[in-house]
This record gives structure tokens, sequence and C-alpha cells, in this order.
């Protein structure tokens, strides 16, 4: 690919630089899910013992919630993957905005904080790359429990205002079924007084993870994974150890940057019915899926075709993947849709896809894609989490180099990403600050070049 010297010396921040089209080959490793583990760390706010929780991957937004939870008064110890959490002495019930800013699943921390405290003063945590992300629904499910709430510049502030500080069981019915605020209503109503039912709950495996750890600690909680969860309150909680399920959206992630580099691959662990939505994606659209030992999964992908994907709560298919997924159907044989139905801005994706040479047309929500024959490489960058990770799948399929900025957003959600593809035969590399030289392709001069490249190989 000719290159056009740019005059001007550029900073390129730290990056990936990929080298595309590289088979696969081996064993891709998951970490422990990151949207459990977050969870079940604000869940240790909820007794006076220790909670040893086990195969936490590696993330800046674990070391957020790590930070957070000190910040409230919790001593928390960090051993491999393993961290102990004790809040005996947790003493302030309110959050700094700066660190709910940077991690809305501290947002989880005000069942928790009411329960223990009596009160908790949570700033609002605001929209983020992928929709305004109200939590109306969490405070809902708080007001039924008999917490008092209101809502003073941009600060949720709540408290049980009853003689001893207690939480009572309500029915609950939530118009959508919100991960979140099943999570928050499951927590703050395991001390209450009495029985709660929540209706319409959401079923995430996330969901039956939190169930199993807090029911170790000697909840009662019945029915995670239904639609309908009953919680009899009880009068306290006490320490456990917990071993995180694997993180179905790693494992998916990496089913696809099989399928994308048409790679036969062997990836785990992961529970296989966490994924029944996505294996069955796969399988349709040309990949056959054999179990490998008790929890592995062998994927061999042949010729890909397009297929149609909506997005929708468990069990359906992921949110999550939604972007990786399009990723795969942008080298697909033939057409697909992509709709996303779950958040209200998560096609961050396709404008660096279309850098690369995709052929998508974008109607709100949905993606209406062509497959080209191969993808180029370019300067992409990431703007969201599952964007990012999408991007470097593209980058491993595409003809040419890349360079891939926005690790602050892949860093969030996959633990050593780039060591766990170099040990399956990618060629990836992490750079930090370097400066461009002459001779190098500036990123609009790339996209340029992959178009007519494009052009000429349509
Ligand atoms: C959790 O977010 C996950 N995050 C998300 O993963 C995941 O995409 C999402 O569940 C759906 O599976 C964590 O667990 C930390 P929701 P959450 O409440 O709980 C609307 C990732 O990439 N809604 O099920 O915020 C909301 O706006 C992240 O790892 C309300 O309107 O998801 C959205 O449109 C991204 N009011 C829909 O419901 C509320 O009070 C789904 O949200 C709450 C949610």
């Amino acid at each position: 690919m000719s290159s056009v010297a740019t005059i001007k010396r550029n900073v390129i921040p730290p990056h990936l630089e990929v080298k595309g089209g590289y088979p696969l080959t081996g064993i891709l490793k998951v970490s422990g899910a990151k949207n459990s583990s977050l969870v079940l760390m604000a869940a240790a706010l909820l007794t006076k013992e220790t909670l040893c929780i086990k195969n936490v991957p590696h993330l800046t937004d674990i070391h957020v919630m790590s930070e957070i939870l000190s910040n409230l008064g919790a001593k928390l110890t960090n051993k491999g993957n393993s961290i102990k959490i004790n809040s005996e002495f947790i003493h302030n019930a309110e959050l700094p905005y700066r660190l709910v800013q940077s991690l809305r699943a501290s947002f989880f921390c005000i069942g928790p904080l009411l329960t223990r405290l009596g009160e908790a003063n949570i700033p609002l945590p605001g929209g983020c790359n992928i929709g305004t992300r109200p939590v109306d629904a969490h405070i809902h499910g708080l007001k039924a429990l008999g917490a008092e709430v209101e809502i003073n510049n941009d600060v949720v502030k709540a408290q049980v205002s009853t003689k001893d500080k207690r939480l009572r069981g309500a029915n609950i019915t939530l118009t959508y079924p919100s991960v979140g605020a099943t999570e928050t209503i499951l927590m703050a109503s395991c001390l209450a007084l009495g029985k709660t039912t929540i209706s319409n709950a959401a079923r995430e495996p996330e969901i039956q993870d939190l169930v199993k750890m807090l029911n170790s600690m000697g909840a009662r909680i019945y029915g995670a994974g239904t639609k309908k969860i009953t919680i009899i309150g009880v009068e306290n909680l006490k320490g456990t150890s917990h071993f995180v399920i694997p993180d179905r959206i790693e494992a998916g992630t990496f089913l696809i940057a099989a399928a994308i580099t048409r790679s036969p691959l062997i990836v785990g662990p992961l529970i296989p019915n966490h994924l029944s939505a996505v294996i069955s994606k796969l399988q349709e659209c040309g990949c056959s899926i054999s179990h490998h030992g008790n929890n592995h999964i062998k994927i061999i992908p042949r010729e890909i075709s397009g297929v149609d994907i909506t997005t929708s709560p468990f069990p359906g298919f992921p949110t999550d993947l939604q972007a990786p997924f399009m990723s795969l159907m942008a080298t697909a044989k033939g057409s697909s849709k992509i709709k996303e139905k779950v958040f209200e801005k998560r096609m961050q994706h396709v404008i660096e896809l279309k850098k690369m040479g995709a052929c998508i047309y974008l109607e709100k929500n949905t993606a209406h894609i062509k497959g080209v024959k191969e993808l180029v490489g370019s300067n992409v960058e990431g703007r969201d989490l599952r964007s990012s990770a999408a991007i470097v799948l593209a980058c491993l399929s595409a003809k040419g180099n890349s360079i891939f900025t926005g690790l602050e957003h892949l860093d969030r959600g996959y633990e050593k990403l780039e060591e766990k593809l170099t040990n399956v035969g990618s060629i990836i590399s992490r750079k930090f600050n370097q400066t461009t030289s002459h001779n190098s392709l500036s990123s609009k001069t790339i996209s340029e070049e992959n178009i007519d490249t494009q052009k000429k190989a349509a």
C-alpha cells in the first residue's frame, strides 16, 4: 500500500498495532465475568464479615470499584485474581461524583448502603457513550421497599426513616427486565423485613451468580434466572467465598474472533447455556461448534454467510455482542441486518468499520450490512467498550496493518487481551506515546487509500 508522507510530527496516544490476516490456533482463555464481579463487590457491603471473591478479572472497572469501596471505609486485599473485602467499619454513605462518573456500576452501592447505614447519597451516574442510562427503575424499587428517595442537584439522596432503619418487603414489577434494577432490589431486599417479589425480573447469568453468592451468605432468594424472584428478608448476612462465573461476553467475543479470522479455535472456560443465542447465530452463519472438555467450546468456521440479529434481554442475543457480531457480518457472504433494541446509542463502531471498507447502511438503530471480501487495515478508534472489541476483531481479519486507539475503553472489559490473542497467533502489540515520523500514514490518507483499494477489489 503506497504511503503518503505527512510533514507534521504527531504523537499517537497509547494504541494497539495489529497486523491483520493471520490465522489463529490454540485456546483463547476466558476470565471471570466483569458484570458479575462488579455487583458481587458491591454486595460485600451487606455484611460485616469478610467476603472472598475469586476469579475476578484485572480490569480498570474493577480497580475503580475497589477504590469506591475503600472510599466508603471497606478494607480490601488483593491476591492474584482474588479480592477479600471486609466492610465492618464502613462509615461513609456517600460517593464522590468523580468515581460515580467513571463507573456507572458504583450505583449498585445504593441498596447495600441503605440497608447497612439507613442512608445513601449517590450522584446520578448520568449518561455514557451508549445511552442516557437512567436509574428510574432502581429508584422505583427502593421506594417500594420503603426508602425515601429524592434527587437534588443530580444527587440521589435515599434514607430509611423507620425507627429500626429497616426496609420493608414489597411486591415490585419492573416495566423492563433491567439487570441493574433487579440487582439493586435484590441487594436492598435480602435484609428487609418480610417478603419481596420481583416480577419481570432480569434473567441474566450475572443475576444468578449474585443470588448464588447472597444465598451462600445466608440470604433466602428463590427463582433467580426466571421472570419472578422471591426474597424472604433475613436478619443478617455472613461472609463467604465465591468463584465468579466465566465472562460470557468475553467468551462470545473470542468465538467471534475465531469466526472472523476463519480459524478453528478452542474457547473457555465458559458455560454454554450462557451463550445459547450467540452459539445458535454462529452455527446459523456457518460455524460448527462442539463441546470440548467439560467447560470449553471448539469452533470451526466454514464459509460465513450473513444472518440477521436483534438484541434483547437474556436469553436473547446480548446487546454486548452486537458490535463484535457486526464486524463478523461485515465480511460475511451476502447481506444481514442487525437491530439494537436495548440501548439507544450503540452503533459507534459503524463509522470505523466503514473506514476499513465495510459496506454498512445505518437507519437509526438498525444496521444493514452487505458483506465485502475483506476489510483493509486502517487507523481506527474505539469509542466505547464493546465497539472497541468489535474494531479490534475487524483489525485481526483485515488485510494489512491497523492502529487502534481507545485503549481506555478496551481495558475496562477485556483482561490482557493482546496477550491472549498473541498466544493464539495474532500479531498485535501495545505501544505507548509514539511519535509518527516521515513516511507515516495519516489516518485520513489510510482511509482514502482503503476505499480506493476496496473499490478495485469489489
Ligand atoms: C448491565 O447494564 C450491564 N452492565 C451492561 O453491560 C449490559 O449491556 C446491560 O446490563 C444489558 O445486559 C453491568 O452489569 C455493569 P439494564 P444495566 O438496566 O444494568 C434501561 C458492558 O458493556 N433502563 O438492563 O445498566 C436502560 O437505559 C455493559 O459490559 C431504564 O430505562 O442494563 C437500557 O436501555 C454495557 N431505567 C435498558 O433499560 C433503569 O432504571 C437495559 O438496561 C434501568 C435501565
